[in-house]
């Protein structure tokens, strides 16, 4: 009988693959193999017992990777398997940057009751007007799977599309649609792009690397969108630029003390991955290559 806990709601779908020879404890302490989504593991007590971390999502920034590396513990990650939520996410970001869904939909809530709602929405919807995404320059920086989801999709929204990945994989390339321009010099992005969303993972390498000088550098109507994590754009710098109209709107998944309330920032609870599909697919990765390292010793995405 193997002991696995999970740490976080992960979808039942997942839980089913495991065999009636798994047995599900609730303390960390019992078991070997620990199932987690965004639930931070640093200050947690690791016992001698646990073989395997399975972080379903792609980040790994909640597990302590040298913790687990010193005591011989294996962790899995699921690339990969969010990532279309995590793009519809994005383009949902950019066309609400756009177009003034929000001040809309909240005017009609306001005048609902009134019976001239039809000819008054005729006057007031000059206020609302926005902008098309087709045409705009985008820039992506960080070409892993969640990042060439994004750049493909743009693209066929009529986007001219720019990506920056010094690191990018032969897979993620081979599967990069034709016309978007792969650039070398990440300032490129920086300086032309009307939209730029980021998709790198969170490292001590690219921790603030949105930093100051590239936010100086965008066109003050630039939309920055951040569905990756918080810590890889200075945020400070980004509400500064915000309130002297040094940048356009600042798009992010993550909610801190630093940009609540913050001028034309747009703020949505982490929400990139919470989709039925998303977090099945998670589910399923994460337990199979659990079950896969227990039954066949096999190591992958790790
Ligand atoms: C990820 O890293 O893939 C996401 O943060 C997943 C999640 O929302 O749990």
């Amino acid at each position: 009988m193997f002991n696995y806990t999970c740490l976080n709601p992960i979808a039942d779908v997942g839980l089913k693959l495991f065999s009636k020879d798994y047995k599900k404890v609730d303390k960390v302490e019992e078991a070997e193999a620990v199932l987690v989504r965004s639930c931070a593991m640093h200050d947690m007590e690791l016992p001698e017992s646990l073989l395997a971390v399975a972080r379903a999502g792609a980040g790994v920034n909640n597990i302590p990777l040298d913790k687990c590396a010193e005591q011989g513990i294996v962790v899995f990650n699921t690339p990969g398997a969010n990532a279309n939520g995590v793009k519809e996410l994005v383009l949902a970001g950019m066309l609400y940057a756009s177009r003034d869904i929000f001040g809309g939909v909240e005017w009609i809530l306001d005048n609902q009751d009134d019976e001239t709602i039809a000819k008054r929405a005729e006057k007031q919807k000059k206020k609302f007007a926005g902008h098309e995404i087709s045409g705009k320059k985008l820039g992506v920086i960080g070409l892993g799977a969640i990042g060439v989801l994004v750049a493909n999709a743009a693209q066929h929204l009529g986007m001219e599309v720019y990506g920056y990945d010094p690191y990018i994989s032969v897979n993620a390339a081979w599967n990069l649609s034709h016309n978007i321009k792969h650039i070398s010099n990440v300032e490129e992005i920086y300086k032309n792009c009307d939209f730029i969303t980021i998709h790198v993972p969170l490292l001590d390498s690219t921790k603030k690397m949105i930093d100051k000088d590239a936010i100086a550098m965008m066109k003050p109507n630039a939309v920055l969108l951040n569905f990756a994590r918080d810590l890889l754009v200075d945020e400070e710098a980004v509400v500064d630029a915000l309130n002297n109209d040094k940048l356009g709107k600042y798009i992010s998944d993550f909610p801190n003390e630093t940009t609540a309330g913050a001028k034309n920032c747009i703020v949505t609870p982490h929400l990139g991955a919470s989709t039925s599909e998303s977090e099945d697919n998670c589910a399923m990765m994460a337990v199979r290559e659990l079950r896969d390292f227990i039954e066949n010793g096999n190591i992958v995405h790790s």
